[in-house]
């Protein structure tokens, strides 16, 4: 089979490395690709948000199938304008992808069937939303953008001053444009948070192995919220009993409630759950792979993942036995100094191998390039360095061991991904 996978990013990276282990596939593509992704995929210069553009190279190139990644292009529909010329694609459709592309769709969703979730009010008017937050709130609380925002649109407030202040950005200087044209102001929870990727062919559901992210920029969970420092698998607080628990009582109802709005969802769904001491909520759904969370996450999978995504194709999700290896992986992210906020790119990484690797793990790439044989920095989180182990003392060790072997000037990166439940 010839695939083309939209994205550039180490989960990209992770999906590639994944299909290239598969018997089934002859050749990959990537669209737009990075520096470490081009040396296991074609890569091509069409950015993932291009819906005609990709839409045409992956008739060109006569792929088999394309995997549709990040957020946008799922959001905008991709998937559809994909299915419109016969492609079989992987990735929810329009309707389904808004369950990341709004929050007060899916916060909506979420009180319609009763799957536990964070209280909440949406507001459309900016003053109505600052009344509320004046005279009825208590404090913290959390403010959210209703559309994507690079991960940045949730702002948990100690006090009026700062949620009105958030409002203020969001709705009225649109700091992340339409995405701001609603809000979403909820309950603050608190509890130890787990991540829960599951492929999904629109009925069945299938929990894969769990893993926690480090939202935070800073070691001890201090700084802005980011994209992802850092990832483990499985995440310790995910017992049996609360994996059952959540697939009664969210996963399932779910799905169910995605096919009774005529919204099947067929793709990876992803479950960003709190363990709260009044049982797990759901923080938020988002309707692809997370990143870094696929990092940890796929190195782990042992059934072929283009069998996987055939069966989701197929609607025969429930014909399959999906197998995961023992044992744990660590992720650890080496980003630009300054990231998330301004940073500087086009700095020379060392350290690396010819094919952007260093070996005992694997180096996934998220913001690199080439330049003139020489592989750069391009972005805010820089690399993934992976790790697996019979367990996460292993994988964090072997992680940490191999990221101190790669330089780039102004590098920060986690010191204490995973500490806190070895
Ligand atoms: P999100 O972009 O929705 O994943 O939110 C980013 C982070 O903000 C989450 O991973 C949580 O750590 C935090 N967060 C979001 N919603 C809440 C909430 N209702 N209570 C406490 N923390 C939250
Ligand atoms: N790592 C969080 C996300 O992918 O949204």
């Amino acid at each position: 089979m010839k695939l083309l996978v939209v994205g550039s990013g180490g989960r990209e990276h992770a999906i590639i490395l994944k299909l290239s282990e598969s018997k089934r596939v002859s050749k990959i593509y990537c669209a737009p690709g990075n520096a470490g992704i081009a040396k296991f995929a074609e890569c091509f210069d069409v950015k993932a948000t291009n819906i005609e553009g990709m839409v045409e190279l992956a008739k060109k190139l006569e792929v088999d199938m394309v995997v549709v990644a990040p957020d946008d292009p799922l959001v905008l529909g991709m998937v559809n304008s994909m299915n419109d010329e016969g492609i079989k694609t992987f990735g929810p459709d329009f309707a389904a992808a808004a369950i990341e592309g709004s929050k007060v769709f899916s916060k909506n969703l979420m009180k319609k069937y009763n799957i536990p979730t964070a209280d909440y009010k949406a507001f459309s008017d900016p003053e109505d939303a600052i009344l509320y937050l004046k005279e009825k709130c208590n404090y913290p609380t959390v403010v959210k953008a209703d559309g994507l925002a690079l991960g940045k649109g949730v702002v948990i407030a100690q006090n009026a001053e700062e949620a009105i202040d958030a409002v203020e950005a969001i709705m009225f200087d649109k700091i992340f444009g339409n995405s701001g044209n609603q809000i979403v102001i909820e309950e603050f929870l608190t509890g130890p948070e787990v991540s829960v990727l599951s492929f999904c062919d629109g009925k069945t559901v299938v929990p894969m192995i769990s893993s926690m992210d480090h939202k935070r920029a800073l070691d001890n969970d201090e700084g802005l919220n980011t994209g992802g420092m850092g990832t483990i698998a499985p995440n310790p607080f995910y017992t049996d009993e609360i994996a059952k628990l959540c697939m009664e009582t969210i996963f399932i109802p779910t799905v169910k409630a995605m096919q009774a709005e005529n919204r099947e969802f067929k793709g990876c769904l992803y479950f960003g759950l709190m363990l709260t001491e009044n049982g797990p909520k759901v923080i938020e759904y988002n309707c692809r792979f997370g990143d870094p969370e696929t990092q940890v996450v796929l190195p782990l999978l042992e059934t072929d993942i283009v069998d996987i995504f055939e069966a989701i194709w197929e609607d025969k999700l429930d014909k399959i036995d999906i197998k995961w290896k023992n044992g744990a992986a660590a992720c650890v992210i080496m980003a630009s100094g300054g990231y998330p906020k301004k940073y500087e790119t086009g700095i020379e990484i060392t350290g690396l191998d010819k094919s952007g690797q260093v070996e005992g793990g694997f180096v996934y790439h998220a913001g690199t390039k080439n330049e003139g044989g020489k592989i750069v920095t391009a972005g805010g989180r820089v690399l993934g360095v992976t790790c697996t182990g019979e367990n996460l003392k292993e994988a964090l060790d072997k992680s940490y061991a191999l990221i101190s072997r790669i330089k780039f000037d102004k590098a920060h990166y986690r010191t204490d991904i995973g500490k806190k439940v070895l």
